[in-house]
C-alpha cells in the first residue's frame, strides 16, 4: 500500500494554507445566525419580507478582499447561496429570489470575483444543497436536484475561473440519492481545474467520500494527521472555524475566541497539512464586524513576523513535545515553538511554559544553523542522531507570539 500522489490542483489548494469564509444572507439583517429560519420556525411568508430590506449597503467586495489580502488568506468562501434559498447571485431566471431582486439589486458574486482578481486571491463558492424553502426540496426531489445543477451550471460559466466549490447540505438526508455524480460532472465540464469539497458536518469529520471530491472538511474539530495509506486519491484536508458561535452574523453573540486561540488553531492545522477555513459573519448591510476584522489583522502581523512556511511547509515526521512541532519547505526545517516565556524580569512578565531547551525527535536531516524568524536571533543546539535539542531563548520584553518560528538550514 502506498500513499496516493496529489493531483495539481490539490497539491496548490493544500499550499494556500489559509481561507477566509464568508456566511452572508438575508439572515444576516436578523443577527441571530444562519439557521433562523429554520430553528425559531419562522413563517416562509414572513421571513421572505427580508428581501424588501435587503440593501448590502455596506457589503464592499473590495474592502473585504483587501482585508483578507492584508491578513495573509489566500483564498475566500463565500456563501453563494445558504440553505434559506436565497442566492446572492443572479439566478438567471431560475427565480427571483436572489439579490438582483432585492433593494440591493446587484449581483454580489459578481462583485465578490472581480474583487478576487484584483487581489489576487482566489475565489471559492459554498453552495448550500438542502434548500428549506424551495417546493421541490421536500416535494420532487429529482427536480429539484436539476434545479441545483443548473445554479451551480450558472456560477461555473458566468464568473471566469473559480477555485473551488465548497456544497454543504448532503448530510440533512443522509440516505437520499444525491445524484452527486451529475452534480459533480457540471463543474468537471466547465471548471476542470475547481476544488470541489461537500461538507460532512460536525458529526463525520474528515470522512472521505465520492472520488470526484478533493478535499475531506473537519467543521468545527480539530484536524487529526490523514492516514492515506492505501486510498483512492490523494484527499487534501481543511477546517472550518467560526471566530464566535455562529456562522451567520449575531449580534448578541459574545463568544469570541482569542487572537491566541486562532493563532494556536491555524498552526494545529497546518501541523498536520490541513487549510484554516476562519468565517466571518458580516452584518446585513454587509459590513464585517470590527472585532472580526481586528482577529484577522491580527494573525496577518503574526504571519508577517513568523515568516510564509506556514502555507508551503509540510509535515515532516518530526515531532516535538507539547504542542510544537515542525514543518519542512526545501532544504529548511521550521520548528513552531508554543508557551514561551518573555525574558526580562519575574516582576512583570508572567512565567508560561518557559525558555531554554525544547526537543524534538525523527529530524534526520543534519543541522547547520537555526534562527527565530522574527528577530533573526541565532539559536544554539545540539544534535544526537535524529534527537534535536534547540535551545529556545524566550521573548525579549514587549514581545509574545504566541507560536514563534525557528527556521533551521540543513544540509539536505
Ligand atoms: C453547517 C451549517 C451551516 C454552515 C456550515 C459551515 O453544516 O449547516 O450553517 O454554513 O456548517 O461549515
Amino acid at each position: 500500500m502506498s500513499i496516493p500522489i496529489p493531483e495539481k490542483r490539490i497539491a496548490e489548494f493544500e499550499n494556500f494554507g489559509f481561507g477566509l469564509f464568508i456566511h452572508y444572507g438575508l439572515y444576516s439583517q436578523l443577527g441571530r445566525g444562519e439557521w433562523v429560519l429554520y430553528i425559531d420556525k419562522i413563517p416562509l411568508s414572513e421571513y421572505e419580507n427580508l428581501t424588501q430590506t435587503f440593501t448590502a449597503s455596506k457589503f464592499d467586495a473590495r474592502k473585504i478582499v483587501s482585508m483578507a489580502k492584508a491578513a495573509g488568506i489566500k483564498y475566500i468562501t463565500l456563501t453563494t447561496r445558504h440553505h434559506e434559498g436565497f442566492s446572492l447571485y443572479d439566478t438567471r431566471g431560475l427565480n427571483t429570489y436572489d439579490a438582483p431582486h432585492t433593494p440591493c439589486g446587484r449581483d454580489l458574486i459578481r462583485e465578490f470575483v472581480d474583487a478576487c482578481h484584483e487581489y489576487d486571491i482566489v475565489p471559492f463558492f459554498y453552495h448550500t444543497t438542502l434548500d428549506w424553502r424551495d417546493y421541490n426540496y421536500k416535494h420532487d426531489f429529482k427536480a429539484y436536484l436539476q434545479y441545483l445543477r443548473d445554479s451551480v451550471e450558472i456560477l461555473c460559466t458566468q464568473y471566469g475561473k473559480i477555485g473551488g466549490f465548497w456544497f454543504d447540505g448532503n448530510w440533512a438526508k443522509k440516505n437520499k440519492d444525491w445524484e452527486e455524480d451529475a452534480l459533480y460532472a457540471v463543474i468537471r465540464k466547465h471548471q476542470p481545474d475547481a476544488i470541489i469539497i461537500n461538507n460532512t458536518g460536525t458529526s463525520a469529520r474528515g470522512e472521505a467520500g465520492n472520488p470526484e471530491l478533493d478535499s475531506v472538511t473537519f467543521e468545527q474539530g480539530r484536524p487529526t494527521p490523514m492516514d492515506r495509506e492505501g486510498m483512492s486519491k490523494y484527499y487534501a484536508a481543511e477546517m472550518c472555524h467560526t471566530m464566535n458561535a455562529h456562522w451567520g452574523f449575531g449580534h448578541a453573540d459574545f463568544h469570541y475566541k482569542s487572537l491566541a486561540e486562532l493563532i494556536e488553531t491555524f498552526c494545529a492545522c497546518r501541523k498536520v497539512g490541513a487549510n484554516y477555513l476562519l468565517n466571518v459573519g458580516p452584518t446585513g448591510e454587509g459590513e464585517i464586524p470590527l472585532m472580526q476584522e481586528a482577529l484577522l489583522r491580527g494573525i496577518g502581523e503574526w504571519i508577517s513576523k513568523t515568516g510564509d512556511a506556514i502555507y508551503e511547509g509540510k509535515p515532516c515526521n518530526i515531532f516535538g513535545t507539547g504542542k510544537n512541532f515542525a514543518l519542512k519547505r526545501g532544504n529548511k526545517l521550521y520548528f513552531y515553538v508554543h508557551n514561551l516565556s518573555i525574558s526580562g524580569d519575574s516582576n512583570v512578565t508572567i512565567e508560561e511554559g518557559g525558555a531554554g531547551e525544547k526537543t524534538f525527535t525523527g529530524v534526520k536531516a543534519k543541522i547547520k544553523s537555526i534562527h527565530w524568524t522574527d528577530c533573526g536571533e541565532t539559536l544554539s543546539f545540539v544534535q544526537d542522531g535524529e534527537i534535536l535539542k534547540i535551545n529556545c531563548t524566550g521573548y525579549p520584553y514587549g514581545t509574545d507570539l504566541v507560536v514563534r518560528v525557528a527556521e533551521a538550514e540543513t544540509e539536505e
